[in-house]
């Protein structure tokens, strides 16, 4: 029998995350049965009807609970800029495998992962070469999964927006020379789409890019979100140096793999939006949304 819409029963693992949590928020007031998995769920910035549960997709477990549900939603994420690089491979890119693999031995009807845009780029960082693999992985396990490849994201509890105000400096931020461009996309806009993958028609064995309003530089995103830094260009060898330093310094969120991912553009071309009925003109930008915080 083939669900209704509004009986669809949706585990989203990684559903306390940022995107994760948006996700959750439009799924439940679509009149979806959804259940929030991460290890440590925050219940409080979830809405009350949505379901949680502790899972670390790195463990055994992960079958026993997504089985029963019709759609699995993997936005399981680390930081681009955790280290080591094994624990991409390990969350990732095995977490990724475990669920997959979990959804299609429970009979799960669709599985629904969240890439990112970089994937297709080569980006050689741990981050990318691990949602790279994880993105395989899905393809090769569940090929009608419906695959999402967003740009950068932005919105309330993004590490980005934040990151920006606080990492630059008051007056000049040194730029490596030759940085790729950004595509930003309010969370606002995202979540509605991948809620769509989940349980709408037309979207199974597809592959999403997914960017915002506005194609930027480095330089223009920072200027978009503070706008009184002057960015200065600094030549690549002085950049990497940098970068190979940062490297050593736990805790700082920025090192050789972000070095390295700043250098490629991070750009949807074309732009996927409008297979969820959307024009590229509609969707939020980022001076908007910091204007209006
Ligand atoms: N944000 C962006 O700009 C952006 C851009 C492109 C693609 N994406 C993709 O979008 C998805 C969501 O990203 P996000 O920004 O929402 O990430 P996020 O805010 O860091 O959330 C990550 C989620 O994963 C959970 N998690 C981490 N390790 C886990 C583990 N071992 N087992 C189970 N859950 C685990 C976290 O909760 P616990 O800590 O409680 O486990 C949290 O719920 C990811 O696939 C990311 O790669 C994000």
């Amino acid at each position: 029998m083939v669900a209704r819409p509004a009986d669809v029963n949706v585990f989203v693992a990684g559903g306390s995350g940022f995107v994760g949590r948006a996700l959750c928020h439009v799924l439940a007031a679509r009149g979806h049965d959804v259940t929030a998995a991460s290890r440590s769920p925050d219940r409080a910035a979830l809405p009350d009807d949505v379901a949680t549960v502790a899972l670390d997709v790195t463990d055994d477990g992960v079958g026993g609970a997504v089985e029963g549900h019709d759609v699995v939603a993997n936005l399981v994420a680390l930081p681009a800029h955790v280290r080591p690089a094994r624990s991409h491979e390990t969350v990732h890119a095995g977490g990724t495998r475990r669920l997959v693999a979990a959804a299609e031995r429970t009979g799960v009807e669709r599985f629904v992962q969240v890439s990112a845009l970089g994937v297709a780029a080569d980006i050689d960082t741990a981050y990318f070469r691990a949602k790279r693999r994880a993105e395989r992985a899905v393809r090769a396990a569940a090929p009608e999964s419906v695959v999402y490849r967003p740009s950068v994201v932005f919105g309330d509890g993004c590490a980005f927006v934040p990151f920006l105000e606080r990492a630059v400096p008051p007056v000049v931020l040194p730029l490596p020379a030759g940085a790729g461009r950004l595509h930003p996309m309010w969370v606002g806009d995202l979540a509605p789409m991948l809620a769509d993958g989940v349980v709408g028609p037309g979207h199974t064995g597809k592959t999403y890019r997914l960017g915002g309003p506005e194609v930027l530089t480095f330089a223009e995103t920072v200027r978009r979100v503070a706008g009184d830094r002057v960015v200065v260009p600094v030549p690549g060898a002085v950049a990497a140096a940098g970068a190979a330093v940062a490297d050593a310094v736990p805790g700082v969120p920025v090192g050789r793999d972000q070095h390295r991912a700043l250098r490629h553009d991070n750009v949807a071309a074309p732009n996927d939006v409008s297979a969820f009925g959307v024009a590229v003109d509609d969707l939020l930008t980022l001076e908007a949304y910091v204007d209006g915080r």
